[in-house]
């Protein structure tokens, strides 16, 4: 029997690339990873034959504009990848008919909740990044309804940028660090969301829709570096501070935290506590 196909955009990514990890499990699929190389995002107009020529049976759509503050004057570029690409990626997936996982944030909240997001709380991004990622969520429902969209929030991995490898470097290189305590949310081990993905992909039914995904707890960015320091036996001085203290080009939500509980029922998905995530990263960084 011939073998269906799984596309993955933003192959060289943090997630694009736990998914590689992961894929080695899944024999009985045909993975294609693509990238700018194959499948440029600011070019949404190759979109549609680049899928066409592929034929995927699912398409999991990780590549995004992703460099928050450089998005506050790149606008224009950040929602022709975020948004017009993501819309050209559902509707090719339509035509083509693939079932398409599409990935998305929190950033698409305003952070001021004071209780675990669900899907449908109201919106209302504060940053390009955000409001480019929101309309492309819109736009991938609006042109295949049958998407389902994943959002999730602070992810890390053992590959490329994110908060725990930069904490891990800069407290070899630095005498003391500063870092946030007044924005609390739960990580994502890009390696969790990755089997979460196959998970869906592997399950008995399909149910499109909006689903929230990150490891279990809730910690300020402080506690998580505390536990980055813990976890690697560093004795470098951690000090809080507000968010007033360091200011970025684009805003960030105070509140990340997203209830998990649609994910759960629907999929039997079982979430991770953030801890024993970080601690299984850690652990591969250092191999
Ligand atoms: N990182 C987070 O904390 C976070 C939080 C919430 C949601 N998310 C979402 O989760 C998904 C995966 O994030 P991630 O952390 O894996 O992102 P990432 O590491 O930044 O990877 C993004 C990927 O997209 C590719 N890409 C960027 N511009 C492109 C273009 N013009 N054409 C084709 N590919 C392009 C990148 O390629 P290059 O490396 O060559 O640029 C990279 O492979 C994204 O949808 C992101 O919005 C991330």
């Amino acid at each position: 029997m011939e073998k269906k196909t799984i596309l993955v955009t933003g192959a060289g990514g943090q997630l694009g690339s736990e998914i590689g990890v992961l894929s080695k499990r899944y024999p009985q699929f045909d993975f294609v990873f693509v990238d700018k190389e194959e499948m440029p995002l600011d070019q949404p107009e190759k979109i549609g034959p680049f899928i066409a020529g592929v034929r995927p049976a699912w398409c999991i759509s990780c590549g995004a504009y992703t460099a928050v503050d450089k998005a506050e004057t790149e606008k224009d570029l950040a929602f022709i990848i975020n948004a017009d690409a993501a819309g050209a990626i559902a509707a090719a997936c339509k035509a083509a008919g693939a079932r398409l996982i599409h990935i998305s944030t929190d950033y698409v909240f305003p952070g001021d909740s004071a209780t675990p997001l669900k899907e449908d709380d109201p919106t209302g991004p504060i940053n390009v990044y955000g409001a480019s990622k929101l309309k492309g969520e819109q736009l991938a429902v609006q042109n295949n309804p049958e998407t389902v969209i994943i959002r999730t929030a602070w992810v890390y991995s053992e590959f490329g940028h994110n908060f725990v490898k930069t904490m891990i470097r800069l407290m070899k290189e630095k005498p003391s660090l500063t870092v946030i305590d007044d924005q609390v949310g739960s990580p994502t081990y890009a390696a969790d969301l990755a089997g979460v993905i196959l998970q869906i992909i592997t399950a008995a039914r399909w149910v499109p829709g909006i689903y929230h995904y990150s490891n279990e707890g809730r910690i300020s960015w402080y506690e998580f570096a505390l536990a980055i320091k813990e976890i690697v036996g560093s004795t470098c001085p951690i000090q809080p501070i507000p968010t007033s203290q360091y200011p970025t080009p684009a805003k960030r939500p105070h509140y990340s935290l997203l209830d998990k509980s649609r994910i759960k029922a629907t999929y039997g998905v079982r979430v991770s506590d953030w801890k024993e995530s970080l601690k299984t990263c850690i652990a591969r960084l250092s191999i």
